[in-house]
C-alpha cells in the first residue's frame, strides 16, 4: 500500500513509521508545529509540510495514495486549556478536509487516530466502544468532533474509514511536555516535579508501539464505520508514576511538589480492548514497568533528541504552564 500518514513528525505517527514503513511506501503530511519534528523520521521518509486543514495540499499529498491515517493534531490537554483555536481548526476543520479528499480522490481507506478521552472519566470498569462521548477538555472535546465527523462521513457518503481510540501512550521522542518525559528530564536535572491536585488520577499506560501496531491492524482488518478501543495492559496513579520514575533516574524524592490542579482534570481513564482482541486479535506486548524502564533509558541516553527541544520553545512554555506553581 502506499499510505499517506498526517502528523507523523510527531510521537505515535513517527513510530508508526516504523513500524510500517518496511512493508509500505510511507508519504507524511505535517504542519511542523513545535511537537513535529523532522529528525522524529526515519531517514529518507518522505515529508511534505503542510496543513491537514488545507484543501489544495491535502489533495497534492493524497493523489495516488491507497490509505490514509490521520495522527495530526494538538496533543496536550493543558495546552487546549489555555487556548482551543489550534485544536479546533486541526480536529474539526483538518478532519473534515482530509475526509472531502478521501471521498472526492476516490482513497480506498481512512484511519482516525483518535483516543479514550472522547469518553471522558470513568470511576469503575471500563469503556467500551458503545460507551457514550462525554469529553471534558477542548482537546477531548474537539477530537470527538473529529470522530463524528468521520462517522457521518461513512454514514453519508459510505467511505471505508475506521476510528481507533487509544488510552495514555509512552515511549521514546515524546514530547517533554507530557507526564513521563517531564517527570523524567526534570528529575535528571535536579528540577521539582510537578504532580497535580493529589496525585490519584489514573491511567492506563500503553506503549507506543503497541498502540501503532493496533492502529496498523485496524487498517488492514478493521470494519467500516466501527470503532476500536486500543488499551494499555496496565493502570497507575500519577504519583505511582512518579515515584517509579525516581527509582530509574536515582532522583531525590523531596523534588516531588504537589501543584494546583488541571481545570476539569478526568479522574480516571480505562479502556476495554476486548473488540480488538477478539475480533482483529490484537494485544499488548509491553507491561508498563518494561516499557517504562525503556522509556527512562532511551532518554538517558538522547540527550541529543531532548536538548535542542529544552532550550527551545518548550522553555517559554514550562515557564508559562508551571513558573509561578514551581517558584
Ligand atoms: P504529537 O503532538 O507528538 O504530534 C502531533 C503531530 O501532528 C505533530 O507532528 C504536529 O506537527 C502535527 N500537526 C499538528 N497540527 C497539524 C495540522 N493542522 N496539520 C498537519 N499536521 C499537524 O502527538 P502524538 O502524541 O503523536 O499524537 C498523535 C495522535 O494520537 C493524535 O491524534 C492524538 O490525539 C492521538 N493520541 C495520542 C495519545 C497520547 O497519549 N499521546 C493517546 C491516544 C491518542
Ligand atoms: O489518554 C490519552 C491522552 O493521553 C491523549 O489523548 C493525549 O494526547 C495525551 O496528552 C494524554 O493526555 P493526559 O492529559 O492524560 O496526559 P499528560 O501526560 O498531560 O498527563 C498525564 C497525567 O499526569 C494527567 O492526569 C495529568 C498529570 N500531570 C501531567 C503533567 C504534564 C501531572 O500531574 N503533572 C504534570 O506536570
Amino acid at each position: 500500500m502506499k499510505i499517506l500518514l498526517t502528523g507523523a513528525a510527531g510521537f505515535i505517527g513517527s513510530t508508526y513509521v516504523r513500524i510500517a514503513g518496511s512493508e509500505h511506501e510511507i508519504v507524511v503530511l505535517d504542519k511542523l508545529t513545535y511537537a513535529g519534528r523532522p529528525e522524529n523520521l526515519p531517514e529518507g521518509t518522505k515529508l511534505i509540510e503542510g496543513a491537514i486543514e488545507d484543501p489544495k495540499i491535502v489533495r497534492e499529498a493524497m493523489e495516488g495514495v491507497d490509505a490514509v491515517v490521520n495522527f495530526a493534531a494538538e496533543s496536550h490537554v493543558d495546552r487546549s486549556i489555555d487556548d482551543q483555536d489550534a485544536f479546533a481548526r486541526t480536529h474539526v476543520i483538518g478532519t473534515g478536509t482530509l475526509l472531502d479528499a478521501v471521498r472526492e480522490l476516490g482513497v480506498e481507506r481512512y484511519v482516525q487516530v483518535s483516543t479514550d478521552e472522547v469518553y471522558g472519566s470513568i470511576e469503575s470498569g471500563s469503556f467500551t466502544e458503545t460507551s457514550p462521548l462525554d469529553p471534558s477538555s477542548p482537546y477531548s472535546a474537539t477530537k470527538a468532533a473529529g470522530d463524528l465527523l468521520v462517522s457521518a462521513h461513512f454514514h453519508t457518503y459510505g467511505i471505508n474509514a475506521s476510528i481507533v481510540r487509544g488510552s495514555n501512550n509512552y515511549g521514546p521522542r515524546q514530547y517533554p511536555e507530557k507526564l513521563i518525559p517531564l517527570i523524567t528530564l526534570n528529575a535528571l536535572h535536579g528540577d521539582p516535579l510537578p504532580v497535580y491536585g493529589d496525585g490519584r488520577q489514573v491511567r492506563n499506560w500503553l506503549y507506543v508501539e503497541d498502540f501503532c501496531r493496533g492502529i496498523h491492524a485496524v487498517l488492514q482488518s478493521g470494519k467500516a464505520g466501527e470503532a476500536y478501543n486500543v488499551g494499555g495492559p496496565d493502570e497507575c496513579e500519577n504519583i505511582e508514576v512518579v515515584k517509579r520514575v525516581i527509582e530509574l533516574t536515582g532522583a531525590d524524592p523531596s523534588l516531588i511538589e504537589y501543584v494546583q490542579d488541571r481545570p476539569g482534570h478526568d479522574r480516571r481513564y480505562s479502556l476495554s480492548s476486548d473488540k480488538l482482541r477478539e475480533e482483529i486479535g490484537w494485544q499488548a506486548e509491553v507491561h508498563f514497568a518494561e516499557g517504562l524502564e525503556k522509556t527512562v533509558a532511551w532518554y538517558l541516553d538522547n540527550e541529543d533528541w531532548w536538548g535542542p527541544i529544552r532550550s527551545g520553545e518548550y522553555r517559554e512554555y514550562y515557564e508559562k504552564q508551571y513558573g509561578k506553581a514551581l517558584g
